[in-house]
């Protein structure tokens, strides 16, 4: 595996705006391997997304940058393709249109019709959407669709798949499901993956690496933790696993002692009886966030 694969380093943004400047992200630095799965924590508006659209070339950084495999990373290209929360697919559109116009793209001139064809339905097949090749997005369900956003992003061979809480909008278990189906693909074609999730057991369960980020302004990386939990990874033997919750709670504890987010802090206290010393249950934190 080599090494410093993707390097960010000294990465600053800052947005003007009608009070002035607005400093999101601040020397932001980190190394990732290749094949390496990370997972991107952090409170609401700390600046997950601006870092993610940075590395996907959407959002140019204001001081520092991105760097893979010796290309400084400026624009947008095939090798990092985006996994957003809302799928975002052409909805007049077929499943497998949907899948073709990617393929059509990256492999135009490279791929015959019949190897572009079976390619397109190969990767269909990765996350189990074989069965509904000639259904539009608008009569299949959240979770089907976002199946198709992360065929589509696959199938465009990126070495770099780049996720913004891909299944922050889905329920319990199909974003059970979907991680799994992540996990064994993950498994099978080794990419390189920088995943932003608002839910502390998926971090654990599928990253390798959990980078936390603090609150901004100026936000940054505040802790990295290594999750060296053994794969395959199983989420039931892992509830029980000792090593997994130790993680988790380092996770927890970052997040809700060390980085209070003080918007949740002031929505609690206000409308709702939940006094603000009780801690804030993970799952409405999640639940709110996807609404
Ligand atoms: N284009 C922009 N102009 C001004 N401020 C922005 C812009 N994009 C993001 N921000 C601000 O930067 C901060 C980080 O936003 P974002 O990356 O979306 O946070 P997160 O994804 O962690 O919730 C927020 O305060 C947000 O309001
Ligand atoms: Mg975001």
């Amino acid at each position: 595996m080599a090494n410093n694969y993707l390097d960010i380093s000294g990465v600053g943004i800052t947005f003007p705006t009608d009070n002035g400047p607005f400093c999101a992200l601040e020397n932001v630095n980190l190394r990732i391997d290749e094949g390496q799965f990370i997972a991107l924590i952090g409170h609401s508006g700390c600046g997950k997304s601006t870092l993610l659209n940075i590395l996907a070339g959407l959002e140019q950084a204001t001081s520092g940058g991105a760097i893979l495999q010796g290309q400084v990373v400026d624009e947008p290209g095939p090798e990092r393709a985006v996994v957003f929360q809302n799928h975002a697919l052409m909805p007049w559109l077929t499943v497998y249109q949907n899948v073709e116009l990617a393929v059509k793209q990256v492999f135009k001139g490279r791929k015959s019709k019949r190897e572009m064809r079976e390619w397109t339905e190969h990767n269909l097949q990765l996350v189990h959407m074989e069965h509904a090749l000639d259904k539009l997005p608008g009569e299949i369900s959240g979770g089907m669709k976002q199946r198709v956003g992360i065929a589509r992003c696959l199938a465009m061979q990126p070495k770099v798949v780049l996720m913004d809480e891909p299944f922050g909008a889905l329920d319990a278990l199909t974003r059970a499901h979907l991680q799994d189906s992540l996990m064994e693909i993950h498994a099978e074609l080794g990419n390189t993956v920088v995943m932003i999730t608002h839910d502390v057991d998926e971090a654990v369960l599928l990253s390798d690496r959990i980078v936390m980020m603090t609150n901004g302004p100026a936000a940054t990386i505040g802790e990295i933790l290594e999750v060296e939990l053994p794969r395959p990874r199983d989420r039931l033997a892992l509830a029980e696993n000792p090593d997994f919750n130790h993680v988790r709670q380092q996770v927890l504890k970052f997040l809700y002692a060390k980085q209070r987010n003080p918007a949740l802090l002031e929505e609690n206290a206000a409308p709702k009886e939940t006094p603000a010393s009780e801690p804030t249950p993970l799952r409405a934190v999640n639940d709110s966030e996807a609404a």
